[in-house]
């Protein structure tokens, strides 16, 4: 009987012995926290599909950034809902809009200590839910959405925007925005680019928590789950163009791309773990099917062990909480 010279066990015996060896570490700074503000209400709104996260009101979006703050998280990601909206979504080029206000009441609270990032993109603003205008024939008209992008770069960077985060997959759109930054002396605002995002059911909770008003999809403008190769053409078009950093949206159905990604950009990579996924764990915790803390643990683990160096997740303070001891 020979016995096993090597016995990968050994570094597994205790818990001590397994945090020595971890090769992946959850930190708050890893994470960034996506909010959402709805003009005129006067309570947090909770969303059903999403236990746990609310639209908030102007003043309790003031409060959970605090909370963001004292975490330590890595930054939040902030998401308007406004009270009205039109074809050109023009509530989002309004400097008093929903949004813009909100990014410069965060940053008048929390000053330097939180990065606030802000969503670039037009589908929360336009009445037809579409991420840009449409164009005769009911497609979304991606130059001319370009020319509201650009403006909506520099309203936002005005507003104190720490980073611009263009989500909408138009071509050419982290071009526009660098240059009009550029024109308008923000050399120093960081363009976050959703480069590989693809058009996901993902993403069905979303659609409440922005009061959603689109009908179709988005198949032309985000990507299609069959393709691989195509996300590194999206990350590579959106470093030439000037991307700071690259996202890789949805998360966990998309730890492949994650990865390839992970290994072909020289700046950092962030990962969306979005609503659907946040609802699906809610919904089988909820059930008592899986323990919740271990399945977001692992959850946001794997994520970071495929290559992100960032993750956008509703569970950013939680999770900070708990790295933290403090529940
Ligand atoms: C577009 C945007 C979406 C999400 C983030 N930015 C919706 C979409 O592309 O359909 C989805 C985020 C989530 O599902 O958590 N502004």
């Amino acid at each position: 009987m020979s016995f096993p010279a090597q016995r990968p066990r050994r570094l597994r015996r205790s818990p001590a012995l397994r945090r020595l060896v971890a090769e992946t570490r959850l930190h708050p700074a890893d994470f960034i926290l996506p909010l959402f503000v709805r003009e005129g209400i006067d309570a947090p709104a909770p969303i059903s599909s999403m236990p746990g996260v609310f639209q908030h009101t102007e003043t309790s979006l003031l409060d959970a950034a605090e909370e963001a703050r004292d975490l330590g998280l890595g930054g939040i990601m902030l998401f308007g809902i406004p009270a009205q909206r039109d074809a050109h979504g023009s509530a989002g080029l309004d400097p008093q809009g929903i949004l813009n206000r909100s990014i410069r009441a965060v940053k008048e609270r929390v000053g330097d200590d939180l990065l606030v990032m802000s969503d670039l993109c037009l589908d929360e603003f336009t009445d037809h839910g579409h991420c840009g205008v449409l164009d005769g024939t009911g497609s979304v008209d991606n130059d001319r959405t370009l020319e509201i992008y650009a403006q909506m770069g520099v309203v936002q960077a005005e507003a104190g925007a720490d980073v611009v985060a263009p989500s909408g997959m138009m071509d050419g759109q982290v071009a526009v925005i660098r240059q009009a930054l550029d024109d308008a002396g923000h050399h120093n605002v960081p363009i976050l680019a959703y480069a590989a995002k693809y058009a996901s059911a993902f993403y069905g909770p979303f659609r409440e928590a922005v009061d959603s008003q689109l009908s179709g999809d988005r198949r032309q403008y985000q990507m299609d789950a069959t393709n691989r190769t195509e996300a590194l053409r999206e990350v590579e078009l959106d470093l030439s163009e000037g991307a700071d950093m690259v996202m890789v949206k949805p998360a966990s159905a998309y730890l492949d791309i994650l990865s390839d990604v992970a290994q072909i950009s020289d700046v950092p990579v962030a990962a969306y773990q979005v609503s659907g996924e946040y609802a699906m764990i809610e919904a089988a915790a909820a059930n008592g099917w899986v323990d919740r803390r271990a399945v977001v643990l692992e959850s946001l683990i794997a994520i970071r062990r495929a290559g992100a160096t960032n993750v956008l997740t509703y569970y950013a303070a939680e999770v900070a909480r708990w790295l933290q001891n403090k529940d």
